[in-house]
């Protein structure tokens, strides 16, 4: 979703936003512009499309060699794609640029009111009328304005301000949506994430919410929305943020795809010594505070919501508790019964989902203890949480998550099996037996990427399709969840998860001659259901693609056209073997395609508004 990146220093402000602004394409978006201060000038350009438009736009055109300037990259949500609508915008005078990220919700009536008063708009954009009212409110101080203009607006919004007659200085204002500043020699810089600057300093400081930052080359002072300065202290990253270059792939993609076996080891291997789990940084996680606890709640979007469904098996079998699993946009909008005696685990890549961010907040609200577990460190849930877990999957760029996903599925079996041990619910045998097999994941995972040709044969059969339906029982449902997300994600073709039980009620009559059929069949306990389920689709002219665990490979071929096998391990954590040629299948099928994988259309990877 939209980025915004600002720098003010002494070198040519426009050549590092554009490589800041493609360090955030992965977030997903449409369009791209900067606005550059040279002189007491403002110079100004947005296009629609990828940021080698722009860096095409740019080339020849002067003004562009300011040492101050701000860019971003829009995701869509007021107004189509198009060079209007593209930020950075401009109040009426052309001496305020604004980039925001996030929703002015009462933008109507704030538009209107300017209207009134003779402002002019040009965009269809929310964004518009924080540019035009803090320009209608500019008297000569940039900074005074930005504060008087702020109470009026509602919703979320990150800002970075360009101002032409204070050509050496930037503002910085955060509501819900991220910001982060770094800290360089003689020039700082801001961003959406710290992917954006990494490369050019670790010294960071996040904008927590209500704050505002005044930046030049070589200062930078804090305050709130009173205008009241604040002291916050600059930190070191000494976390490895992870390489965003391709390492030789195609894509991204297929790099994270590949980088599986090691994001699982970088999430269990510091938390597991001689033989116990050991989670230091979550204090006060404890026997005093779970013995009262009485029901999980998981909560989540998209894939990460996925890896919830998957979770909730080993949670309910190791803990003993109750748990539900439940999309955070729902979450919100109903009366969920959480109180104290809950343990809200909110789970989310980029720390960041608006929905996600809320549902942790109403958690809160009603007596909940929150567990995040987030890969992005220092973000917005992991900032709220009152116990963070950290995935430790390093920076994923593709907008298709692998890594992440495969990450936060160890996260959760490390979680309930520590809890089970507190709360005494497995034995010290099952304990051991279960620990030794979260620790053989990674080379699980690698076995399973050995294969990966096979997969690709299977794709090249079937990628013409128009149709598939992903279909299993039981932990292999919640696979099918992510295996069809991802599927339908990156190729754009339609695709369903099922319950393989409820096909008969209703699904059923669509399958047809040639209907691709993606059946998971891990789960022993349920493997002749499911196989009978695959000859019932079969009998109406499906082909079908299994996936299984090795000890039933033969078995399953022969109702199955197509079979790609696992290891066999227990039920619990076989989601983390089986989504992977799932993923391996979604990927060739988009290749085969020629799909823009890495950035697929419409989508976004840190979704920051609700
Ligand atoms: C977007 C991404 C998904 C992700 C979801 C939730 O839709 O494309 O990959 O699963 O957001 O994001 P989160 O950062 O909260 O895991």
């Amino acid at each position: 979703m939209c980025g915004i990146v600002a720098y003010v220093g002494k070198n040519n402000a426009s050549s590092f936003l554009l490589r800041a602004l493609e360090k955030l394409e992965y977030r997903g978006y449409d369009s791209a512009g900067i606005a550059v201060c040279k002189e007491n000038k403002l110079n100004l350009i947005k296009k629609k499309g990828r940021i080698n438009v722009l860096r095409e736009a740019l080339q020849g055109l002067s003004g562009f060699e300011g040492f101050t300037g701000i860019g971003h990259t829009r995701w869509a949500t007021h107004g189509e794609p198009s060079d209007v609508n593209s930020h950075p915008h401009t109040g009426n005078s052309g001496k305020i640029a604004i980039v925001h990220n996030g929703i002015i919700e009462n933008y109507m009536v704030l538009k209107n009111n300017l209207i009134k008063k003779g402002v002019n708009f040009s965009s269809e954009t929310d964004s518009e009328v924080v540019a035009a009212l803090i320009d209608s409110s500019y008297e000569g101080d940039i900074f005074e304005a930005v504060r008087r203009a702020i109470p009026s607006f509602e919703g979320s919004f990150a800002l970075g301000i360009l101002c032409s007659d204070f050509p050496d200085q930037i503002i910085a204002v955060k509501k819900e949506s991220p910001l982060v500043l770094g800290f360089g020699d003689g020039e700082n810089y801001i961003a959406s994430d710290i992917s954006a600057f990494v490369e050019d300093t670790r010294n960071i400081c996040r904008l927590n919410e209500n704050e505002m930052a005044l930046i030049k080359a070589d200062s930078v002072s804090f305050y709130n929305f009173k205008g009241e300065k604040i002291n916050k202290n600059i930190t070191k990253i000494d976390w490895n943020v992870g390489s965003s270059d391709k390492g030789g792939f195609e894509h991204f993609m297929m790099k994270e795809i590949m980088e599986q076996p090691s994001a699982i080891r970088e999430t269990i291997s510091p938390r597991i010594s001689n033989g116990e789990i050991v989670l230091k940084s979550l204090k006060n996680f404890n026997e005093e505070y779970l013995k009262n606890v009485k029901k999980i709640f998981v909560i989540a979007c998209g894939s990460s919501y996925h890896v919830g469904l998957a979770s909730r098996f080993a949670l309910e079998k190791l803990t003993k508790l109750p748990v539900e699993v439940e999309l955070a946009s729902e979450f919100r909008y109903r009366s969920p019964i959480v109180d104290e005696t809950t343990l809200l685990i909110v789970i989310s890549q980029s720390g960041e989902t608006a929905d996600s961010l809320a549902a942790l907040r109403e958690g809160k609200r009603r007596g909940a203890k929150v567990m995040a577990i987030v890969n992005v460190v220092g973000s917005s849930i992991a900032s709220e949480a009152d116990f963070v877990f950290y995935t430790w999957a390093g920076i994923e760029v593709a907008v298709a998550t692998t890594k992440a996903y495969s990450s936060q599925l160890a996260s959760t079996y490390l979680v309930a099996l520590y809890v089970s041990k507190i709360l005494k619910t497995v034995s010290e045998s099952t304990f051991k037996n279960y620990l030794n097999y979260i620790e053989l994941l990674p080379e699980l995972v690698e076995k399973i990427l050995l294969g990966k040709e096979k997969i690709y044969e299977i794709a090249k059969k079937y990628y013409q399709c128009d149709n598939v339906f992903f279909i299993g029982r039981g932990v292999d449902y919640a696979v099918c969840m992510e295996g069809s997300l991802k599927f339908k994600e990156i190729s754009y073709i339609h695709s369903e998860a099922y319950a393989a039980g409820e096909l008969k009620h209703g699904t059923i009559s669509l399958i047809e001659s040639g209907t691709l059929v993606i059946a998971v069949a891990t789960d022993k306990r349920l493997f002749e259901k499911i196989s009978s389920n695959i000859r019932e689709v079969k009998a109406r002219g499906a082909v079908c693609m299994a996936i299984t665990i090795e000890p039933k490979k033969e078995e399953i071929s022969y109702v199955a056209n197509d079979v790609f096998f696992v290891s066999e391990i227990p039920e619990i954590f076989l989601p983390s073997l089986a989504v992977i040629p799932l993923q391996l299948f979604s990927y060739y099928s988009a290749l085969l395609r020629g799909r823009d994988i890495d950035k697929p259309r419409n989508l976004a990877k840190s979704v920051t508004v609700e």
